[in-house]
């Protein structure tokens, strides 16, 4: 029974807390959120800031106590002090078993593996060393691609070993797998939301191109440029593999349409996600009220969208660390069908997503050709730039 005067604590107040909460404030919710950073984005905009650390088990113990629902926004959070809470009573989405298959690429693959999800293929090794043995006995072959197991992201824990010279240079520290290397036609992503009904809705498949410096997704388009057998592929993998997960609230599911047109999935994320910022703007329902429907046993919203978009992360310039300092908003403003976001984060630093942008356009070659106008408009720096 869905009650509005229920406590949702979110753990993290990142720009993912800070938009959930936007779209919390619509139904006037009531929202707590936990993070360690005192100006957190999330920060200003939730009936109670909590400082603290989502990593340690008394905190998120603690606070999950105060609250009648634990949601997050970032999955490195302590999954111990999870079940725990998930014991007491407490109704945690997505459950505490979920979190803790995630949060583990090793276990995440092992999951695909068991559910019958396709997945490149992959093997666990306990360290670097398993793996470069593995590598000159000749089991693996380059190029391969190495992911460390626990607490990557934004492409921190992944090396793509090409050259033999790679395994000096490039190869990761500690409990690892190892990845066939895809040769990728296109990275898609499908945001799934499922309700405490078992009700599925999935977004449209969305088009990620990549930074390739920073290994961070550059330009979103929607719908993605792919066939209609493909889009519908993709869904129905996205939908398969929430269903497996058994868990509530969104599920945003990556993927690689290979250069072979085998679709594959490369890893989830079981809470809003960087690839459905456009549906705030271009979608009927945003993916944040998505989650808020699906967490409070609430009908899920239409997926469908109602314009083609494309989304821009706004990065902190290399080199550049400190207070943040913004030129172009102006200009960028001056455009129309641009959507800024910006994310109030008290420090740039070098490819740290400070904002996005999202584009809208009646087409899908008219989103890319204005994307392409004003990709660098806008410029985040620590210092003011001459003009
Ligand atoms: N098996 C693979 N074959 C080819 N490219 C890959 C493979 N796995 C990962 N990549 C490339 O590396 C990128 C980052 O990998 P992955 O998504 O697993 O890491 P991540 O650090 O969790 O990333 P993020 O946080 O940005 O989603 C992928 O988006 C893709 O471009
Ligand atoms: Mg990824």
């Amino acid at each position: 029974m869905f009650k509005l005067d229920q406590r949702i604590g979110i753990l993290g107040g990142g720009q993912l807390g800070k938009m959930l909460c936007q779209a919390a404030a619509d139904w006037h919710l009531h929202i707590a959120v936990l993070d360690p950073t005192p100006e957190a984005p999330a920060s200003h905009l939730c009936h109670r800031f909590v400082v603290g650390d989502f990593r340690d088990y008394e905190t998120v113990l603690s606070f999950g106590q105060q609250v009648d629902l634990i949601t997050i926004e970032i999955e490195q959070v302590n999954v111990q002090a999870l079940y725990a809470l998930e014991q007491s009573g407490k109704v945690v989405h997505p459950s505490a078993k979920a979190v803790e298959i995630i949060q583990d690429k090793g276990k995440q693959k092992i999951f695909y593996a068991e559910n019958g999800i396709p997945t490149p293929a992959f093997e666990l090794f306990e360290s670097e060393q398993s793996l470069l043995e593995a590598v000159h006995s000749a089991r693996w072959r380059l190029p391969l691609v190495q992911k460390t197991r626990v607490a990557g992201y934004d492409g921190r824990g992944v090396a793509i070993l090409r050259t033999p010279e790679d395994l000096d240079t490039k190869l990761l520290r500690g409990p690892c797998l190892a990845e066939e290397f895809v040769s990728v036609r296109a990275e898609l992503a499908v945001i799934a939301a499922r309700n405490t009904f078992d009700e599925v809705v999935v977004f449209p498949p969305v088009e990620m191109d990549f930074h390739a410096e920073a290994n961070l997704v550059e330009m979103l388009l929607c719908p993605a440029r792919i066939s209609p057998i493909e889009a519908a592929e993709a869904e129905a993998i996205a939908e398969r593999v929430i269903r497996a997960f058994d868990l509530c609230g969104l599920l945003a599911v990556e993927m690689f349409l290979t250069q072979d047109r085998r679709i594959l999935v490369n890893e989830v994320a079981p809470r809003p996600h960087n690839s459905g910022h456009h549906t705030i703007e271009a979608a009927v329902t945003s993916q944040f009220q998505q989650h808020l429907r699906a967490i409070c046993g609430l009908p899920l919203g239409d997926t469908s969208l109602r314009t083609p978009a494309g989304m821009l992360n706004i990065l902190g310039a290399p080199d550049h660390n400190g207070p943040p300092h913004y030129t172009g908003i102006e200009q960028l403003l001056a455009e129309p069908g641009v959507y800024l976001h910006l994310y109030g984060k008290q420090r740039t630093a070098p490819f740290r997503k400070m904002g996005h942008i999202t584009i809208t356009a009646p087409t899908i070659e008219e989103v890319v050709n204005k994307a392409h106008r004003i990709r660098h408009v806008i410029e985040v720096t620590s210092r003011p730039q001459k003009t």
